[in-house]
């Protein structure tokens, strides 16, 4: 298959980038870095051409609910329409798991608008909803520093590898399955988001100060309250934290 991956140089695109290729899948990368911008659509129909699926791993960092929804929606969008114009047969969409139960903050707001976006077509679209990826406190610590400090929010996650997310991004892609469901990902244990950053902080040897903070109302009660956790539902998938970072994951933490 001819797979186009969205977001091919970011966390989890790249995973999929080489596991699709491993899998004897001829890859083609979407970013702006490699010259092809999803949002403005400049090189995405040639990028496009003879592709039989496309694999959504765009992010954008900024938490603004208009900014976000702005830029997932239009991605969505040139996505879909190129897409159909390259007679594509299927748009498979990362979404965030739990990202309808966090009401009021404005980045899953807008992770819902994105998953909207996918649904409306013309293309179908399947949906796969994963927890944070054990990169995600290394994300937040870049993000969210200040001198020596680094602010980062307390809530209850279940972290998964970003590697398994990928696999399962590329199995979902080439099986076929049913567009109506949403696939949803986690790994095995509940872990503290400042607590990660803190082993993080420790293995890198500077002299960082984790500062938790507490995102206000609804939307931070939920966060901390275990609405980013597994369900029934849930596929749980890869190593724990733990095992990843005592292995390939603790050198690139460390950056
Ligand atoms: N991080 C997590 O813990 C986590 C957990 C669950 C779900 N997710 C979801 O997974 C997705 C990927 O997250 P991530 O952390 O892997 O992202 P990331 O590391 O920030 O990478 C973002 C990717 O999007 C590309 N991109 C941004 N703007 C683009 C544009 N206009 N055109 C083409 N490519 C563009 C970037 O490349 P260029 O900069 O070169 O364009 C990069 O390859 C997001 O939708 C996120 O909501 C993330």
């Amino acid at each position: 298959m001819r797979i186009a991956v969205a977001g091919s140089t970011g966390a989890v695109g790249s995973y999929v980038v080489q596991l699709a290729a491993l899998a004897g899948h001829e890859v083609v990368q979407i970013s702006r870095k490699l010259g092809v911008d999803a949002r403005t659509g400049e090189g995405l129909l040639d990028a496009l051409d003879g592709v039989d699926i496309i694999i959504d791993t765009t992010n954008t960092t900024t938490t603004s609910r208009v900014k976000a929804t702005a830029f997932f929606m239009e991605v969505t969008q040139k996505l879909q329409s190129a897409g159909n114009a390259q007679r594509a047969s299927r748009l498979v969409t990362l979404s965030i798991l739990g990202v309808d139960l966090i009401p009021g903050f404005g980045y899953y707001e807008a992770k819902l608008a994105h998953e909207a976006a996918a649904k409306a077509g013309p293309l179908p679209a399947t949906i796969v909803r994963a927890a944070q990826f054990f990169e995600f406190p290394s994300q937040i610590l870049s993000r969210g520093s200040l001198g020596p400090f680094a602010f980062v929010p307390s809530m209850r996650m279940q972290p998964v590898s970003a590697r398994a997310v990928a696999q399962a991004l590329v199995d979902e892609a080439t099986s076929g399955g049913d567009t109506e469901s949403t696939l949803e990902l986690a790994g095995p244990n509940v872990e503290e988001l400042t607590s990660l950053a803190r082993v993080i902080v420790r293995s890198r040897q500077r002299r960082t100060v984790v500062v938790p903070f507490r995102i206000p109302g609804q939307a931070g009660k939920a966060l901390r309250g275990g609405s980013l956790l597994a369900s029934s539902t849930t596929r749980i998938v890869g190593p724990t934290f733990q095992e990843w970072f005592q292995g390939d994951g603790a050198a690139g933490s460390r950056n």
